[in-house]
């Protein structure tokens, strides 16, 4: 069976039907091409598949595409629009050191965000926070250092939904063929300009 669904990521719309039994998380990486949601478990316990759906973190694999009909979804590849600290918070992962093989961090950079948007943060609230997403490389240390670190300097950020991609209007794409055929007619002219010049010039010994 299937499922007619409308689906808002990173901004943008996707409308199309879905296998029932489709999971968010494939649905995000083989039908959206955003590959940067990872699947670890695929049973909810490693949280590398977290992502925001509207403005809350889930683990996509155990949400259904079908379930996410008419939701505001963010992956990591749309933090940046949904959040003014995801690059301090890419940035406080670098110096921390709170990545080795990276396979985990889009799950932690997300849920990072999410903590971000809290008033209060304190160690203990973080690690609690953190305790279903899994890392096998670096213990944790840092990734706790990054996010307190990012909330320290700049207190609480809201996540916000991502802006809406605008479709280009009628004006945008007559400008763009307008635009597409007077490149081609100034390739031609140079064309029919180099030729007519080497002739000329080569004319005397043709
Ligand atoms: S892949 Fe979803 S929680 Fe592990
Ligand atoms: S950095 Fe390797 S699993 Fe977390």
């Amino acid at each position: 069976m299937t499922h007619d669904i409308s689906v808002r990521v990173n901004g943008a719309e996707g409308r199309g039907p879905v296998a029932d039994r489709l999971t968010l998380a494939d649905y995000l990486r083989e039908r959206r091409g955003l590959t940067g949601t990872k699947l670890g478990c695929e049973q909810g316990v490693c949280g590398a598949c977290t992502v925001l759906l509207d403005g809350e973190s889930v683990r996509s694999c155990l949400v259904l595409a079908a379930q996410a009909d008419e939701f505001d979804v963010v992956t990591v590849e749309g933090l940046t629009a949904a959040s003014a600290a995801a690059g301090d918070l890419r940035e406080a992962f670098a110096r921390h050191d709170a990545l080795q093989c990276g396979f985990c961090t889009p799950g932690f950079l997300v849920a990072g965000v999410e903590l971000l948007a809290r008033d209060e943060l304190d160690e203990a609230t973080v690690r609690e926070a953190l305790s279903g997403n899994l890392c096998r490389c670096t213990g944790y240390g840092g990734i706790v250092a990054a996010i307190l670190d990012v909330h320290g300097r700049r207190g609480a950020v809201p996540i916000t939904a991502c802006p809406e991609e605008t479709p280009p209007t009628h004006g945008d794409r007559r400008r763009a063929a307008v635009l597409l055929l007077l490149a081609g007619l100034a390739l031609l002219v140079g064309l029919l300009v180099r030729r007519w010049r080497s002739r000329t010039e080569g004319g005397p010994h043709e």
